[in-house]
């Protein structure tokens, strides 16, 4: 713990998922709560009246932690001195379009404030993308920002880790808690693999691998995938918008654990970028791998086995993922 409050954007702070974000972090759900914490709030300019209203109710929730709020339109304010960036701000899908439809909207964002980190923000900085498609973007952002260490980086997998996890959870009749070890493989996108084979599930008192606690292997072979796979557009369709109060959870898991470590065997999912020496995944690519995290630092879980039913669908996701990033490339010229 620091007395010195920590300096935290959200970008897209005047959006959907920050109004259900900031006030978990503001309130020590995330950092702990003896951090003392310094908000800068990043939109853009036609914005900023509406980002000046959430500034009054953060204001107005009269968190003894929250020290500072700094709301504004420029990357050199915002990205001042930072010591974790979590950029959500972009377009959000709407139905009928893939993650990778927003590429060409999105992308350009990540380079300017992969850029800015760079130029402005402290070399310890942690950045967590948000925004889709989150992988190529966090690609992009790291990418643009050569003076911050690349293991810096990450994107959100989390949320579809929680879903996994609660899916196997409804299906066994425990709680979420008592499901650990999903695994979330490759792009935040609709090729993803959640996979369960290293899954262990709490019934009554003893750990029993997840295929032999959900009894129903065509289920977690097919409806299980599919469902956690195409579950941000069964929202958005019923929704009319994309997550948010799932989404702003799932930050919040992810940057706690970040922060504070991943508890005693377990490990969490993660967007980090691919070095090309693990599970066989190309380099050059930020891929979502199991991770545990210590001292605010991850390390992929090596030597978990994988069977070939596996390894085809981590290809498939990783050949997505390729393809994004030189699309990205290509467009940014970068
Ligand atoms: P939203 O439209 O409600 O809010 C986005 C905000 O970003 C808006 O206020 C917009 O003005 C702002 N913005 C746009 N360009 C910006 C820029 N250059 N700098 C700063 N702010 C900017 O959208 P939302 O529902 O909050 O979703 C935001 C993003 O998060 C979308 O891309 C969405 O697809 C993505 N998302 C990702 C996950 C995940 O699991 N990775 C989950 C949910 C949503
Ligand atoms: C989600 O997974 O809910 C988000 O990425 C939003 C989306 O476009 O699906």
């Amino acid at each position: 713990m620091s007395t010195l409050a920590l300096r935290v954007l959200v970008t897209g702070a005047a959006g959907q998922i920050a109004y259900s974000l900031l006030y978990s972090i503001a309130k020590g759900d995330v950092f702990g709560k003896d951090q003392p914490i310094a908000l800068l709030l990043l939109d853009i300019t036609p914005m900023m009246p509406v980002l000046e209203g959430v500034v009054m109710e953060m204001q107005d929730c009269a968190l003894p932690l929250l020290k500072e709020i700094i709301a504004t339109d420029k990357e050199e304010v915002a990205f001042k001195d930072l010591d974790v960036a979590i950029l959500v701000g972009s377009m959000p899908r709407r139905d009928g379009m893939e993650r990778k439809d927003l590429l060409k909207a999105n992308v350009a964002i990540f380079k300017s404030q992969g850029a800015a980190l760079d130029k402005y923000a402290k070399k310890t900085v942690k950045v967590l993308v948000v925004g889709n498609p989150a992988n190529t973007n966090c690609l992009i952002a790291a990418k643009s920002a050569p003076s911050i260490p690349k293991q810096n980086f990450s994107c959100l997998t989390r949320l579809d880790h929680n879903r996994a996890r609660s899916q196997v959870a409804m299906k066994c009749g425990v709680p979420a808690t008592q499901v650990k070890n999903v695994i979330i493989w490759g792009n935040h996108s609709s090729t993803q693999y959640p996979d369960v084979h290293h899954c262990v599930v709490n019934m009554s008192g003893s750990e029993v691998p997840c295929f032999d606690a959900v009894k129903d292997d065509a289920w977690l072979k097919g409806d299980f995938i599919t469902t956690v796979q195409q579950r941000g557009a069964a929202v958005i369709k019923a929704r009319k918008l994309s997550s948010a109060m799932s989404a702003a959870k799932a930050i919040c898991d992810h940057m706690r654990e970040l922060w504070s470590g991943t508890p005693q065997g377990e490990f969490t999912s993660m967007g980090i970028y691919s070095t090309g020496n693990s599970y066989g995944v190309p380099d050059d690519l930020v891929y979502s791998f199991p991770v545990h995290i210590k001292d605010k630092t991850w390390n992929i879980v090596d030597g978990l086995a994988i069977n070939d039913f596996s390894r085809a669908k981590m290809e498939a996701t990783a050949k997505e993922l390729m393809e994004e990033r030189d699309t990205a490339v290509e467009f940014l010229g970068v």
